[in-house]
């Protein structure tokens, strides 16, 4: 069967002909293994943290199996959803419904029939999760309202005593308190940690994905794409199939993938990508309430700000995600003219500061960086990608 590139690469979907096992840093076993190990664990709680985007869910289905997993989002929770229905729902179980019986009267034989209601016990839906060896994922657990995130941990300690299985999946630092730090869950939780992409484990999905398709790729051509996609196997995904689509379009029949053809890869793979307005915020910086700032002279002949400045540097080769003040005022003086005036380290410092506080206080797409400890770390790839690549990036 002559497979199409969309089902190669699935950068918003399980990759089935693409999917790369990895090893965890700290165990050397691979990332498979020790879900699967935790989930023979009987009697324990599985929790499975890692970065956005970096396979979390993807792995869950790959071991339990699209047969036996039951997957729930903390999105799917109000403060006033009940666990256990949801739990019986997603599992195809109906959980309150109505039946009719026949009944008939003793004296004087006649029947009638009679409605009756039920619901469905939170004993009966863990012996159904067990007999059917279903597991129970719950995904992006942070979505669920911190109220209803303790209420669920209480549900699960009981329930997994009794053998019922379950893993909750979260970001770093976000819904621990519920998981990670209860001690009423304490000796009974599997930890696992995931870690970001690797360069060599990305680079294995163009030569895996394009193999498929009976087309080649030079190693040094498929590291170039893992470097830039700052070890999000997504965005690897996602550029590998517009590469298809450009080769397609142009009824190219080269079997071979060719550098070249790269950088209008990576531009076309931003086109789906929203940071237009976070890139603006940042350019132009807070507020001036009138004062005009300091313009600074670059080798490209044009004059920026500092916030310019700043944005422009992040963007640099290469693509790194977290940069020390070194690094960043380094960036900058190779950007501008040699005997031009430069920015003193206080600015530079004031206006990294400056520049978190403004993206902090709004929605969840402009928390791309942090600065912390003279550090910028950036937290999102697909921005630093956007940034990199983008529309507007020599505006
Ligand atoms: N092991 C893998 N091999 C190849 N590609 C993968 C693998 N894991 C993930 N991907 C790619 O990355 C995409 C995102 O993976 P996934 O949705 O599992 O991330 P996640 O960590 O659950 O993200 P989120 O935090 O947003 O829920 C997948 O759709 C797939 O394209
Ligand atoms: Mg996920």
């Amino acid at each position: 069967m002559l497979l199409k590139a969309e089902d190669v690469f699935r950068p918003g979907a399980f990759p089935e002909y693409t999917y790369i096992s990895r090893k965890s840093a700290v165990s050397d076993l691979s990332y498979e293994f020790r879900l699967m190990q935790a989930i023979k664990v009987s009697g324990f709680l599985t929790s499975l943290v890692g970065p956005s985007k970096m396979g979390k869910t993807i792995l869950c289905e790959k071991v339990i199996g699209f047969e036996k997993i039951v997957e729930i989002s903390g999105a799917d929770f109000d403060e006033d959803t009940d666990f256990w229905q949801l739990a019986a729902v997603k599992a195809g179980l109906s959980y309150e419904g109505q039946f009719s019986s026949e009944k008939t009267i003793p004296d004087t034989n006649d029947k009638y029939s009679k409605k009756e209601t039920y619901s469905l016990t939170k004993d009966k839906i863990i012996e159904h999760y067990k007999n059917e060896n279903l597991v129970l994922v719950i995904d992006d657990f942070h979505y669920a309202p911190k109220v209803k995130r303790m209420q669920v941990a209480q549900q699960l300690k009981d329930a997994i005593r009794r053998g019922f299985k379950a893993i909750v999946v979260s970001l770093p630092h976000r819904a621990d308190e519920a998981i990670r730090q209860n001690a009423d869950l304490s000796g009974r939780l599997s930890l696992i940690n995931m870690e970001s992409w690797e360069v060599n484990d990305l680079k294995e999905i163009a030569k895996v994905g394009f193999e498929k398709l009976n087309m080649t790729i030079d190693e040094d051509v498929a590291m170039q794409i893992a470097v830039e996609s700052l070890s999000s196997p997504q965005l690897m995904q996602y550029i590998c199939l517009n590469i298809c689509t450009i080769l397609e379009m142009s009824d190219n029949n080269n079997h071979k993938i060719e550098p070249n053809i790269l950088e209008t890869a990576y531009r076309y793979t931003t086109a789906n990508f929203e940071y237009g307005d976070v890139v603006s915020l940042m350019r132009k910086g807070p507020n001036t309430r009138g004062k005009v700032r300091n313009k600074f002279r670059a080798k490209d002949g044009r004059e920026y700000d500092l916030y310019e400045l700043i944005v422009k540097s992040i963007a640099e080769s290469p693509p790194i995600m977290k940069l020390t003040f070194e690094n960043v005022k380094e960036r900058i003086f190779r950007l501008l003219i040699d005997d031009c005036k430069k920015p003193t380290q206080q600015s530079m410092k004031e206006s990294l500061a400056k520049l978190q506080e403004l993206l902090d206080g709004r929605e969840d797409i402009f928390k791309v960086l942090d600065w912390k400890e003279g550090v910028l770390y950036i937290l999102d790839p697909l921005f630093l990608f956007y940034l990199r690549w983008g529309g507007k990036r020599n505006v």
